[in-house]
């Protein structure tokens, strides 16, 4: 019996435990024991997991987080990090190993598997939906869900106050999050990173539907939205993750600040957070997760390793690993323009 661990790394998101379900599922009827690592690369690093069956995953797909638990641990900012990742790999008895994560942690996948040799499979997923190689990650439909059923409920209560409501979205330096769920849930502005702008002109936008009698302004803004100026609205925590990465954070105070000072009118922020991360996944997302997993599963016993699953259209197909994590997938300024111009 061929023994495949599976490990969950990064920021969680929903449709996890979707994957989980179907490759412990499919897995454990096509011959193979499911080993779950827990909290991502940490999890190997330590030799820590346990062998799942299918009635430990029951009803799992339903949910949201991960049972396997998650973390940014990177091997490779570990002391002899990648040595250990395959000394355990021996230790544990792994034959291969199905990495669910983003670009950090398939960008580690790949590289255990360029240096390393390991035989690791990857399956994509972040809320962000800034993999490229795949169309749509999971974790993705079930936050701009939540964004949307947010911005509707901000759209009474800003309307009631006549207000100018700042409403700052996560997604990192992608705006699909702010874009999709702007759109949707019926901002009037919508600020991704893709597109600085312009604070003179935000003000003055928001004066012109003061001035048009449209007395109230919802702005969906990107967590790492950058202004034109280069004034620095992004709030930034002291050192950065193990991947390198800041904590953004903070924009939405910020220009709740600026837009008060420069149209005096009444202005509030909310910063939605990890509520977008949280709860049940979506419909689309459960689906996806399970075709993803499903899949995976395959590509393990075809041995295709350095391989990720991804969706195509409404295919799931196999594509290299390294198409994934060589760059991040934004907005493109086609797409930015033609939804702009029928918010002006
Ligand atoms: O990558 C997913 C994400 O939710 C980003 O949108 C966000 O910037 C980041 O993770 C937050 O990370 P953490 O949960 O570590 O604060």
């Amino acid at each position: 019996m061929k023994r495949v661990g599976i490990l969950t790394g990064g920021g969680d998101a929903p449709g996890l435990n979707a994957v989980i379900w179907a490759v412990v599922r499919k897995g454990t009827k096509r011959g193979l024991e499911i080993f779950g690592l827990k909290d991502g690369w940490k999890g190997i690093l330590k030799g820590e997991g346990e062998v799942l069956t299918p009635q430990d995953v029951e009803d799992i797909q339903r949910t949201g987080g991960t049972i396997l638990g998650t973390s940014r641990t990177n091997p490779y900012k570990e002391e002899n990090g990648p040595e250990k990742v395959k000394e355990n790999f021996k230790n544990l008895s792994l034959d291969a190993l199905i990495a669910v994560g983003g670009e950090d942690t398939l960008g580690v996948a790949n590289r255990l598997i360029k240096e390393y040799g390991l035989p690791i499979v990857g399956v994509p997923k972040t809320i962000d939906n800034d993999l490229s190689a795949t169309d749509y990650t999971f974790g993705f439909d079930t936050a701009i869900n939540i964004v949307t059923e947010a911005l509707d409920r901000l759209h009474t209560t800003t309307k009631s106050h006549h207000r100018v409501m700042v409403v700052e979205i996560m997604g990192r330096h992608a705006g699909w999050i702010t874009l999709f769920g702007g759109l949707s849930g019926g901002a009037h502005i919508i600020i991704i990173p893709e597109e600085p702008f312009d604070l003179n002109e935000l003000c003055e936008e928001i004066k012109r539907r003061k001035e048009a009698g449209k007395d109230y302004t919802i702005i969906a803004v990107s967590e790492g939205a950058i202004p034109k100026e280069g004034q620095k609205f992004v709030t930034q925590e002291e050192g950065t993750d193990a991947f390198g990465h800041i904590r953004l954070g903070g924009i939405a105070r910020a220009l709740e600040k600026e837009i008060k000072e420069r149209t005096g009118l009444e202005t509030r922020h909310v910063i939605l957070g990890h509520l977008q991360r949280g709860g049940a996944p979506t419909a689309f997302d459960r689906v996806l997760g399970i075709r993803l997993g499903l899949k995976a599963v395959d590509m393990v016993l075809n041995e295709k390793f350095g391989y990720m699953a991804a969706l195509r259209g409404t295919e799931i197909i196999e594509v290299p690993l390294e198409e994934a994590v060589g760059r991040l997938k934004t907005v493109s300024s086609d797409l930015w323009s033609e939804i702009k111009e029928v918010l002006e």
